[in-house]
């Protein structure tokens, strides 16, 4: 809002909608508070008592003023659901197309990784006019990732992916929060992210990632683990297949199925034998407390990158889910129980 000090800059695509719903409610709000609070004093000084024997009037109601103070405002706060929630639904669907990060929160910063394997520390560089998608969790608390001037944040979950998104508009930079209460130092855990241009985004990624790509990084993992002696390509293996798996939807052991996305990978990595492929037993360890978010995300990447087709679909409401890759569920009786 250009000229209120108070907002910050708006700087993503639904910021000032946000915005404007937001003054919506405040102008009503301020309207009703002022109407009121004017009748009462009116009618306290129009109608006060004057003799000390004086008796009010006799009132019997009036059926077309109850029903008007009553459709009013259910219209008007239908009108603020409405508006709110197609927004809400907005902000929590990324399109198909978007740049994919991840993002981990920790007592007291925020890392970020890229696809191409650039990693930042309370920094995050993005382009200008595309949708960025990421994926936040945390490695200790609940924290919550917040970007004021994109109007945006989602909570950063131990345990689980949580996706927000965003598509920058305009080259600055930009505040990073943390809006959770964390512990003594919650409110430093803060960062800058830095939106460019996309010619100078590009010439930026040119120059990180040491390590390879995420995916480079997570085949390496994939190896290092061991995971090919099971999850063989052809699918004969004690695992199942991971080739074009992520985004499609498979059986489970327990009859019911499951979206393979960033979730349900993360989840069949670190808890193997919650939800087990239909025909596969569950053999799979569990990889909990043995890797590390950032190498967990490097796999999941890799995984995706074995479903060239899916690699960047659609997302989900607020519970992870994002398209991912194939589940590396060799193992167990599903429970079917989300996390
Ligand atoms: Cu992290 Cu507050």
């Amino acid at each position: 809002m250009r000229g209120i000090p108070l907002f910050p800059e708006a700087a993503s695509s639904f910021a000032s909608e946000v915005d404007a719903l937001y003054l919506f409610i405040v102008a009503i709000s301020a309207f009703f508070t002022v109407a009121v609070s004017v009748a009462v004093i009116f009618f306290g000084i129009r109608y006060r008592r004057r003799h000390a024997d004086e008796v009010g009037a006799h009132i019997e109601g009036s059926l077309p003023l109850e029903l008007a103070w009553s459709i009013i405002p259910t219209l008007i706060a239908m009108v603020m659901f409405v508006w709110g929630a197609k927004l809400f639904y907005e902000m929590r669907r990324p399109p198909a197309e978007s740049l994919q990060i991840y993002a981990v929160g920790k007592q007291w910063m925020w890392k970020f990784q890229h696809q191409g394997g650039q990693r930042e520390i309370n920094e995050l560089h993005v382009p200008t006019g595309r949708p960025i998608r990421v994926l936040v969790t945390s490695e200790d608390v609940l924290h919550d990732l917040y970007f004021p001037a994109f109007r945006t944040k989602i909570d950063a979950i131990p345990g689980r992916y949580m996706p927000l998104w965003f598509t920058p508009t305009k080259p600055g930079r930009y505040h990073i929060f943390c809006a959770e209460y964390c512990g003594t130092k919650h409110s430093g855990m803060i960062g800058t992210v830095i939106v460019m241009e996309p010619q100078q985004y590009q010439d930026w990624l040119a120059g990180g990632a040491s390590e390879g790509t995420m995916a480079e990084r997570g085949a390496k993992l994939f190896n290092d683990l061991a995971c090919t002696t099971c999850h063989l390509d052809s699918g004969q293996g004690r695992g199942p297949s991971l080739k074009d798996i992520v985004g499609k939807a498979v059986e489970l052991n327990d009859g019911s199925t499951a979206v393979v996305d960033e979730g349900y990978l993360r989840e069949s990595i670190l808890n193997s034998q919650a939800r087990v492929v239909k025909g596969f037993t569950p053999l799979m360890p569990t990889f909990q407390g043995l890797i590390s978010e950032e190498g967990l995300a490097a796999l999941i990447e890799h995984i995706k990158s074995l479903s060239p087709q899916a690699a960047a679909q659609a997302p989900a409401l607020v519970p992870a889910s994002a398209p991912v890759s194939a589940a590396g569920t060799p193992a167990a009786p599903a429970q079917g129980a989300r996390r």
